[in-house]
């Protein structure tokens, strides 16, 4: 028996990161805090798959699809040898391990692409936003969860046959899966590491990863904003979000009290319940003639929440009772239910002051958006120093 080298740096470093990536993708799937994380991962781990896909066909030898090229027959046939006890050795990936590597690869890449459309859709970010309806972005985040699960399943699966495996041939297969290499018999071919088209491949990799977040993503953000971005005051350049309606009268007419509360906030019955009393605007007489009026109402009707443009205008809709016309989005019940876990404090605080000052914790709400990355709640330094 000899020593050798099976699993070569890149195959050892995309399986590390692929299976962190998944956990990480696992535990940050719940939070919105941590949406920008998720989606992170999510990108990292369809240029994994891609990555790999390249890798078994130009990689070393036990890297290579062609050195593990089995079929379902086979992986049948050596999960029953398994279960007598009587499997053979592979010092490359065996049968069945074979099988559930395709069934993971193939399952990351539906995971990642219905996790993609599902920011786009639902969340109406990224670079398919404005593709699809929130609804249609729904039924992916449907999917993409139903293959999440599939693909946990098949990881337990997975590590079942690494213990399994490791007792049966006495070896610690998670071990050599870090060190790379593995006792084999004499004459057993070693594994060549092929640095080149390895540095080769990372590089086109990487440099595509450049390209993207610096062009494709930054690009439109730029566009949307109208200024350059960068540094610390962009919280995530992942997530363009589409652009929403505007209008320089609405602005100029609803922006001057307080910050222009975006049509997609209120269905459009309450808009034109708002124009219709505006001598009575909370306390406030707007004063508008009747063609002003007339051309307001005509754009926050049009971009109402009614349209469901975005994923928030989509469920303060839902959340409103038919005969209900709400005159304030601070009464909707989405809004509520969002916010009631909120203390006190953090209303009260000079910073925040009124309810309705919603651009004191999200930065994008002058365009609508309420993009979950775009959130935080202001704490000046008084509350935050210690006593
Ligand atoms: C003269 C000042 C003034 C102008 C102009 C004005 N508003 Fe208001 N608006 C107010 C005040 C005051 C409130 C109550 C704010 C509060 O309670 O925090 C308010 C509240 C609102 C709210 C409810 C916010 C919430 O709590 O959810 C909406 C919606 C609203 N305004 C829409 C409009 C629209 C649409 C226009 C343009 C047609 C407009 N406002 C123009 C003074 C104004
Ligand atoms: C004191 C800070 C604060 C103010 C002011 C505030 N919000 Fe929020 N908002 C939050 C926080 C925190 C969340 C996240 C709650 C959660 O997800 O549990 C949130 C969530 C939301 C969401 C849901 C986003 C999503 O997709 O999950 C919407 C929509 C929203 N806010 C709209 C508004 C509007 C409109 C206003 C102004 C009328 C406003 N908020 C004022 C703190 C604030």
């Amino acid at each position: 028996m000899q020593r050798i080298l099976i699993w070569d740096v890149p195959t050892r470093l995309f399986h590390w990161t692929l299976a962190a990536s998944f956990a990480g993708a696992w535990l940050t799937s719940e939070s919105d805090q941590w949406l920008s994380v998720h989606v992170f991962l999510g990108y990292l781990m369809l240029g994994l798959v891609v990555f790999r896909l390249v890798w078994g066909l130009v990689g070393t030898r036990y890297a290579r699809f062609s050195s593990f090229w089995f079929g379902p027959k086979d992986a049948l046939t050596y999960l029953r040898q398994v279960l007598s006890g009587h499997a053979p050795r592979h010092v490359g990936h065996n049968p069945t391990g074979s099988l559930a590597i395709y069934l993971l690869l193939l399952l990351t890449l539906v995971v990642g692409v219905t996790g993609f459309f599902t920011l786009g859709g639902e969340e109406q970010q990224g670079a398919v936003a404005g593709w699809l309806g929130i609804v249609q972005g729904r039924g992916f985040k449907k999917l993409h969860e139903l293959s999440a699960w599939l693909m946990l399943l098949l990881v337990l699966g997975h590590l079942a046959g690494v213990v399994v495996e490791s007792l049966l041939h006495r070896e610690n297969l998670a071990r050599s899966m870090l060190t790379g290499s593995k006792l084999a018999d004499a004459g057993t071919p070693a594994a060549r590491p092929r640095w080149l088209v390895a540095g080769l491949l990372l590089a086109l990799m990487a440099g595509f990863g450049v390209w993207w977040f610096f062009y494709a993503l930054h690009a439109p953000l730029e566009k949307q904003l109208g200024r350059p971005v960068g540094g610390p005051q962009t919280p995530n350049v992942a997530f363009v979000g589409a652009k929403l309606a505007d209008n320089a009268q609405w602005r100029d007419e609803c922006g001057s009290c307080h910050m222009a509360f975006h049509p997609s906030l209120l269905p459009s019955r309450s808009w034109e319940r708002i124009m219709a009393q505006q001598q009575q605007h909370f306390g406030a007489d707007l004063g508008l003639d009747a063609a002003t009026s007339a051309a307001v109402l005509a754009f926050l009707s049009a971009n109402s929440a009614d349209r469901r443009a975005t994923e928030a205008a989509f469920k303060i809709e839902r959340s409103i009772q038919p005969q209900d016309v709400p005159l304030r989005v601070t009464q909707t019940p989405y809004w509520v239910k969002k916010h009631r876990d909120i203390a006190a404090a953090d209303w009260q605080s000079p910073l925040v002051k009124s309810k309705s000052n919603c651009a004191a914790c999200h930065s994008d709400a002058e365009a609508g958006t309420f993009l979950d990355a775009a959130m935080r709640i202001p704490r000046n330094a008084a509350s935050k120093a210690k006593p």
